[in-house]
């Protein structure tokens, strides 16, 4: 097996799941998506708006518990083959129940039963992030934070927001975070991808998140980047979804490197791999072309990561150890 030794902290569950397999859940079910998918078999988008609807479509085939099962097996599976010991996942009840606490339950433990075998035949940690969706707006978002709340603990570790940037205010969703974070929940955030350094400040201020999900835009504003560097906010950087969704024009043209120099806590995820053609070799493999990171710096980006890991801290001591450098 792969050695595993690399942390992703930003992972769209559904957005990890590969065009084959909701292609063949698809037929299953005897359903008709052929428009989510384009002439080679991969998903079909030209912007993010697309992207979004893409995603839905897709994420409609998986209707039950048992479906996220297998997903999670299959997504599982393919994070050891990555080298990957250790995922944050966002999950999205609006997606697993419709918001429904009891249903959202039965999902979970889907979920978690399919984590529990791949952490045993695989050796690769898995830990959610409940999730609401900006576009869905604030009402829905409530109930997102109600199960959240409820099902809060050692698996279900943060609470975060993911969605189109665009639309409505980041206070809107002050409420659900206050929730989530007197369940005890960790909070992250989606901003700084599609909004400027403003939609940062408004996520540190509003909805008070210790990540950031993206947070790239944030290079706009040295005073912005001062304030994340004095306050330890880590970055959850997916430099291969921004090239793919046109956020930056280049690898070359990305902040990553900048961000790093300047002392922002960055780290490395793959956001929605099959979607944007990549894969955590692939990022690394551009991170080492660009920018010429070496193994210092990807055990480093790791490091940062475990640190910032929303889990208990019996996992995060497991991780550390495993980052160490060994003598032999
Ligand atoms: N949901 C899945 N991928 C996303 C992204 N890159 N930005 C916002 N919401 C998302
Ligand atoms: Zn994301």
């Amino acid at each position: 097996m792969t050695d595993l030794n690399r942390i992703e902290l930003h992972l769209h569950l559904e957005g990890a799941a590969p065009p084959s397999f909701i292609g063949g859940l698809a037929k299953e079910k005897k359903v008709d998506i052929a428009r989510a998918f384009d002439v080679q078999g991969g998903y079909a988008f030209g912007d993010f708006a697309q992207f979004l609807k893409v995603y839905e479509v897709a994420t409609s085939v998986l209707s039950t518990p048992e479906d996220y099962y297998r997903l999670t097996l299959a997504v599982l599976e393919e994070q050891a083959e990555q080298g990957i010991l250790y995922t944050e996942t966002f999950l999205a009840p609006d997606f697993c129940g419709k918001g429904d606490v009891s249903a959202w339950r039965e999902y979970l433990a889907a979920m978690q039963e399919a984590a529990d075998q791949a952490e045993a035949q695989f050796g690769t940690i898995l830990r959610g992030i409940v999730t609401a969706v900006r576009h869905f707006g604030p009402d829905q978002a409530k109930d997102t934070a109600l199960c959240a709340a409820e099902t809060a603990g050692d698996w279900i570790v943060g609470f975060g927001l993911a969605g189109d940037e665009r639309m409505g205010q980041k206070r809107d969703f002050a409420w659900s975070f206050d929730l989530a974070r007197e369940a005890g929940l960790r909070l992250t955030a989606h901003a700084g991808e599609w909004g400027g350094p403003a939609s940062v400040r408004d996520a540190l201020d509003h909805l008070r998140v210790e990540r950031i999900g993206h947070g790239v835009q944030a290079i706009d504003d040295p005073a912005l980047v001062e304030r994340l560097v004095e306050d330890g906010i880590t970055l959850e950087v997916c430099p291969g979804s921004n090239v793919a969704l046109g956020v930056y024009g280049a690898w070359n043209g990305h902040p990553i490197q900048k961000l790093r120099d300047a002392g922002v806590k960055v780290t490395v995820s793959t956001d929605d791999p099959p979607f944007f053609h990549t894969s955590m070799t692939d990022e690394y493999d551009h991170l080492a072309e660009t920018f010429g990171w070496q193994d210092d710096d990807f055990r480093a980006i790791n490091m940062t990561a475990a640190q910032s890991a929303f889990c208990d801290a019996v996992t995060r001591e497991r991780l550390i150890k495993k980052l160490e450098p060994t003598d032999d």
